[in-house]
């Protein structure tokens, strides 16, 4: 049976977000998303746990530096922390911010980064709050 090592960094960041289907009407909106449609948006200190897997560098036994990994991670979240996501952030110009699509487009975002580091990303979790969090992976 193959080994499995997987390694977990978790990084806090702060955004704000407004739930809002451009194809619905007004009334739909709050109907389905209720306060969460205000207009000028609300924030959430999110909690992202990036989890890698790979194998043991038998020279450094490591599976990532965590040196190559922590600015992957920082490097991914510029377009969040600190962003009003639905404006500032183009991956949401047609895509809601709820916590689901903001963990799939930092699935797309550190995966890709990830690719030149000989390990695989295995899962993102992101709290929304401490009570409040999605998995999001995606098998190859
Ligand atoms: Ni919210």
């Amino acid at each position: 049976m193959a080994n499995k090592t997987l390694l977990t960094k978790r990084v806090s960041f702060s955004a704000s977000h407004r739930y809002w289907n451009k194809d619905w009407s007004e009334e739909k909106n709050l109907e389905v998303f209720g306060k969460c449609t205000s207009p000028h948006g609300h924030g959430h200190n999110y909690v992202l746990e990036t989890t890698v897997q790979g194998d043991i560098d038998p020279e450094t036994g490591m599976i990532i530096n965590l040196y190559d990994l922590k600015p992957i991670i920082l490097d991914a979240l510029a377009d969040f922390d600190h962003k009003f996501l639905n404006e500032d952030n183009p991956a949401f110009a047609d895509l809601i911010p709820t916590t689901e699509n903001i963990a799939k487009v930092l699935w797309d975002v550190i995966s890709e980064k990830l690719e030149s580091h000989g390990c695989r990303l295995h899962r993102i979790r992101l709290y929304e709050t401490p009570e409040l969090y999605v998995d999001y992976w995606r098998d190859k």
